[in-house]
């Protein structure tokens, strides 16, 4: 483990928590966690409660006696999404879902291939010798396979992008707080329904094969999906498809310029993309915390959390728990038993969890390949605001010249 900076040892929950929701400690939470991890589960001063280690949540995500509902009574939407509902409902919305979503990313490997490198030969003509790994690569790759397996138009990113990142921040335990925050949370949540009922009803007059309109015209045995049911999963799934693989893309490109032997590796060796990429979700996950609350009593960790309370499931704690990660804090490319919590866990583990695999399997492989001697221009990078989905806002990277593609492709 690293050493705990001495300004955090014997520090209380609250005010560890409240130090890595700081946004000057963003580019690196990792000591808050390390001591927060002395309990795996601990009650702050507003009540809440927060579960640190692996153990704890895996058997969190798992309990029954759990609800998804993590959201103020002041917060809460007209229609839940189901990452934020309970079986039975939960189970239905996401069966209806998988059988649309998974058959569409079948096979799309290769088409993902061809978007990386058709995004790497657009930038480094415009800007030879150096690239912004999050402007250039990281957040156009998965905007243009979301959009184009939802049958989302590519080209009204500026309106959809700036909504998600304002619904995002209410996911951010520090922006949700003012009468104002509330508010301005409220407003986006109209805003972006009312831009995906007008998609919703243009696309109802097209003959399309995509996503949305699987759903619409209930193109599965489960027949059409209910309106509402669907613009809320539509703006679900425009959002987690967009706000998170960007991170993992991000983070392991950062990754792998701090450990120049991983990148040596991964150049010659294309196997390795798999365990790293594994590694990157448990080493610095693009979503750091969950949220839950109880139904029930629940004994855990020698305390007892009792019914009506709200939890925090600290994933990148989790993932960073030497009870559970020999030697936690080092990055292993090939790790073995990498049972992370990147994805979480239980009935809400990720649905796109293959998708963005495979996406920042290809990004990075592509990068290690074609980047000559990459360098990072600034470390740290500069850090978005959001603590929960965290990452780099830019990512600044030096290198000699483009390599061509290995394959000749
Ligand atoms: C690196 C990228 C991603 C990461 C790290 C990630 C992470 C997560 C995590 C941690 C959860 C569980 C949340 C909880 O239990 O409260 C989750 C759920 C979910 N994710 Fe992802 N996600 C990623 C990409 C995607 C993509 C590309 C999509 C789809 C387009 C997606 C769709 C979903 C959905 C629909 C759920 C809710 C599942 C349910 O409640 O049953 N995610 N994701």
């Amino acid at each position: 483990m690293t050493t705990v900076a001495p300004a955090l040892q014997q520090r209380s929950a609250t005010d560890l928590f409240a130090h890595l929701l700081r946004h000057e400690n963003r580019a690196d939470p990792y000591p808050a966690y390390e001591e927060l991890l002395r309990q795996p589960v601990v009650q702050m001063d507003d009540r809440t409660w927060l579960a640190t280690g692996h153990r704890e949540i895996g058997l969190l995500l798992r309990d029954p006696r759990i609800s998804a509902d993590r959201l103020n009574p002041q917060q809460q939407p007209i229609r839940k999404s189901l990452l934020m509902e309970d079986p039975p409902r939960h189970d239905q919305l996401r069966h209806v879902v998988t059988q649309q979503f998974i058959p569409r990313i079948m096979g799309m490997r290769d088409h993902i291939d061809a978007l990386v490198t058709a995004l790497l030969d657009a930038h480094t003509s415009e800007r030879p010798g150096q690239l912004d790994v999050v402007g250039d690569l990281a957040y156009p790759l998965p905007v243009t396979v979301i959009c184009e397996l939802l049958g989302v138009p590519r080209e009204d990113e500026p309106l959809f992008g700036a909504l998600a990142r304002r619904l995002t921040r209410g996911l951010d335990p520090v922006s949700t707080q003012s009468e104002q925050e509330i508010h301005e949370l409220q407003q986006a949540r109209t805003e972006l329904a009312e831009y995906l009922e007008g998609l919703i009803a243009r696309h109802d007059a097209d003959d399309r094969d995509d996503l949305l309109a699987g759903l619409l015209h209930g193109r599965s045995p489960d027949g059409p999906m209910d309106p509402i049911d669907l613009r809320v999963t539509l703006g679900l799934l425009l959002i987690a498809g967009h706000e998170t693989t960007v991170n993992l893309i991000a983070n392991g490109t950062l990754a792998l310029l701090r450990h120049p032997d991983a990148l040596a590796r991964l150049r010659t060796d294309p196997d390795l993309a798999t365990p790293l990429v594994e590694e990157v979700l448990r080493y610095d996950p693009p979503v750091q915390m969950s949220g839950r609350s109880t139904l029930a009593d629940i004994d855990i960790a020698g305390t007892t959390i009792p019914k009506g309370a709200r939890i925090r499931l600290l994933l990148a704690s989790g993932n960073r728990d030497p009870r559970r990660f020999p030697d936690p804090d080092r990055f292993l490319p090939d790790r073995a038993d990498n049972a992370h919590l990147g994805f979480g866990g239980g009935i809400h583990y990720c649905i796109g969890a293959t998708l963005a695999r495979a996406e920042a399997q290809i990004a990075l492989t592509a990068l290690a390949r074609r980047l000559d001697s990459p360098r990072l221009v600034s470390d740290p990078p500069p850090y978005r605001e959001n603590a929960i989905l965290r990452g780099p806002e830019r990512l600044p990277v030096a290198f000699d010249r483009l390599l061509p593609d290995p394959r000749g492709v």
